[in-house]
């Protein structure tokens, strides 16, 4: 599995907690920054890794923020992206297994390292169930032409 990662000034430090766990799971993983602590703009930091994502350059993207909801709310522009919001071990299972997601967004001023650690890798090991959730994902696509 390939991953693009990226935050905002406001992710950084939880960004680095994360990419640290990618290297301990031997996840594969491209890096888009920032590679300081100086104020940017979240959109242009989600951008590389939903468009990534959605072109199938990478299986999935992590985004990081402070609260998570700017690069979730960016991600969730891009055709194809089904980027989730989470922060809590539940609702990454249950976003995988339902919502098929591809992107996981995570607020670093919202939740700690321990917690996003376990969320990141519930997030990675978990299946889609396909199923009646294959029908809501299609018209999730359908809502994308609207
Ligand atoms: C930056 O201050 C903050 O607004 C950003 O990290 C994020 O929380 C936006 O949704």
């Amino acid at each position: 599995m390939k991953i693009a990662i990226s935050s905002d000034h406001g992710g950084n430090r939880l960004r680095q907690e994360i990419m640290q766990l990618l290297n301990e799971l031997n996840v594969e993983y491209v890096d888009y920054g920032p590679d300081s602590d100086e104020s940017v703009d979240y959109p242009d930091y989600a951008s590389p890794v939903a468009n990534g994502v959605a072109s199938g350059e990478f299986d999935r993207g992590i985004l990081i923020c402070g609260t998570g909801i700017g690069m979730s709310i960016a991600a969730n522009k891009v055709k194809g992206i089904r980027c989730a919001l989470v922060h809590d071990v539940f609702s990454a299972k249950a976003t995988r297994g339902h919502n098929d997601s591809n992107i996981l967004a995570m607020g670093e001023r919202v939740i700690g390292p321990g917690l996003a650690r376990e969320i990141v890798a519930a997030w990675l090991d978990t299946p889609f169930e396909g199923g009646r959730h294959e029908r809501r994902i299609a018209k999730l696509a359908e809502l994308e032409d609207k």
